[in-house]
């Protein structure tokens, strides 16, 4: 087993390179399945979500080649099975992906039912719901979820909630269909317009990702061969951005999309940290304690989930008293739990948190119980006072490329222990 050890009281200093962004790079994998052909990816992160769904791609028939640490060449022309067992799926959220893919391109598609982070009820009946008006016949059961239909056909879909896995999953499914299919309410996340992006440079014909109405119009087939490269991380990016602020540091975020983050300036400004937009880079820096505050996390371009819990860092050391209410998850507040034990002041209930801002936290042993509250509990232990060891740092792989390395060479004293 695998833990951080971390010794505080540092201020990040420096440049840091944000890789390929995950959420799009897991959605992009399974919609090469729609290919017949040979694609390559570059800017892939290399982390072990991209690495299971490759194993997967593989079981499937697609043969990968890792031409460097974050390209990969893949042919998927010789797909010869439509079935993944649960034990691999379960691994992560991302892998009913492979339901709207395979669906799409072989007519059938049987899948074990998602694992992902426990971060309360994680429903999928808006992809069923898509699925099924595009004419499949979809059961539940014994831990997998299996769609058949032999001719998809495109209509017009309502979805009745903002599901960024619902969006992808009916366009995967939508783009080798006869006919158009619109999806309204649609969910507008970077990454959605990233895999439409992929998908059209292949020679789909999908307008309007990025708004919450989709166009889709059905094609025969994809090109068979292409190269695209995966947008930077939009929350790695702002999880670097938080930390900067966090620390009281100054820090260059380069390879990023700065209008991806525009509602995390937002906050930070209002905080009394500094943002300076470099084009392609963005620069964060404070020298002061943040300043209170009151979030509200929405669905793109409001204040993402997956950057709340390290807001809750910064929001735990600053003047005042602030207050996150989670509206996307149910029970995303567990990491308050492992603050309070370095010192923190938080009441969380429900999807409601308040934070009375104490003026340092200490360090601690605390457990991640997921990938972004791993995160955040890494900014925790490089504020702190004293060593912090976070445990259970397989979630944090499964997100982010190297961070240790990654703040080490922002001046974080941060080590990979294994231990028995
Ligand atoms: C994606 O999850 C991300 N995961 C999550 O990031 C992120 O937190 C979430 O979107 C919201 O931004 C990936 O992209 C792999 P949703 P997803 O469908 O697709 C409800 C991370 O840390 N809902 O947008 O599973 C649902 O319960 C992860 O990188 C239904 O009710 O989220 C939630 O309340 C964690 N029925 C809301 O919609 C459905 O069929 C948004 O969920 C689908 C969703």
């Amino acid at each position: 087993m695998e833990k951080f050890v971390i010794k505080g009281n540092t201020r990040l200093k420096g440049e840091v390179t944000i890789s390929g962004a995950k959420n799009a790079a897991v959605a992009i994998l399974p919609a090469t399945l729609l290919i017949k052909g040979v694609c390559r990816i570059d800017n892939l992160p290399n982390i072990s979500d991209v690495r299971i769904f490759c194993e997967i791609l593989e079981e499937l028939g697609a043969k990968i080649d890792w031409i460097k640490e974050n390209s990969i060449k893949i042919d998927t022309t010789n797909i010869d099975c439509t079935s993944v067992p649960i034990e691999m799926t379960s691994k992560f959220r991302a892998s009913y992906y492979l339901l709207g893919a395979l669906l799409g391109r072989c007519g059938s598609a049987e899948v074990g039912i998602p694992g992902g982070c426990n971060l309360g009820a994680r429903p999928i009946d808006q992809h069923i719901k898509g699925f099924e008006a595009l004419g499949a016949k979809v059961d539940v059961g014994q831990g997998k979820i299996s769609a058949k239909c032999k001719n998809l056909k495109g209509t017009s879909i309502y979805m009745d909630i903002v599901s960024v896995g619902a969006t992808i999953n009916i366009i995967l499914a939508s783009v080798l269909a006869d006919g158009t299919t619109t999806i309204d309410n649609a969910a507008k996340e970077p990454h959605i317009v990233d895999v439409a992006n992929f998908l059209n440079s292949m020679g789909a014909d999908i307008r309007g990702a990025g708004t919450d109405v989709i166009k889709i119009n059905g094609v025969k087939e994809l090109n068979t061969s292409g190269t695209y490269s995966v947008v930077p991380d939009q929350i790695e990016a702002g999880t670097f951005m938080l930390a900067a602020v966090a620390s009281r540091g100054d820090i260059i975020i380069k390879n990023c999309i700065p209008e991806h983050l525009d509602c995390v300036t937002a906050k930070i400004l209002e905080i009394g940290g500094n943002v300076e937009d470099l084009g392609d880079s963005i620069r964060v820096w404070s020298n002061k304690r943040p300043q209170k505050a009151t979030i509200k996390t929405l669905p793109y371009p409001g204040f993402p989930t997956d950057l709340q819990p390290q807001m809750g860092v910064v929001l735990s050391i600053a003047d005042g008293t602030s207050i996150i209410n989670e509206s996307i998850w149910e029970s995303r507040f567990q990491y308050t739990n492992e603050l309070n034990k370095m010192g923190a002041t938080i009441t969380a209930q429900g999807k409601t948190a308040v934070f009375e801002g104490v003026k340092s936290l200490s360090g601690s042993p605390v457990y991640a119980t997921d990938l972004r509250a791993g995160a955040a509990l890494i900014m925790a232990g490089i504020i702190a006072s004293g060593e912090t060891h976070v445990y259970n740092i397989e979630y944090i792989d499964r997100g982010y490329e190297q961070i240790e390395q990654k703040f080490r060479n922002l001046g974080a004293n941060i080590e990979r222990v294994s231990e028995e």
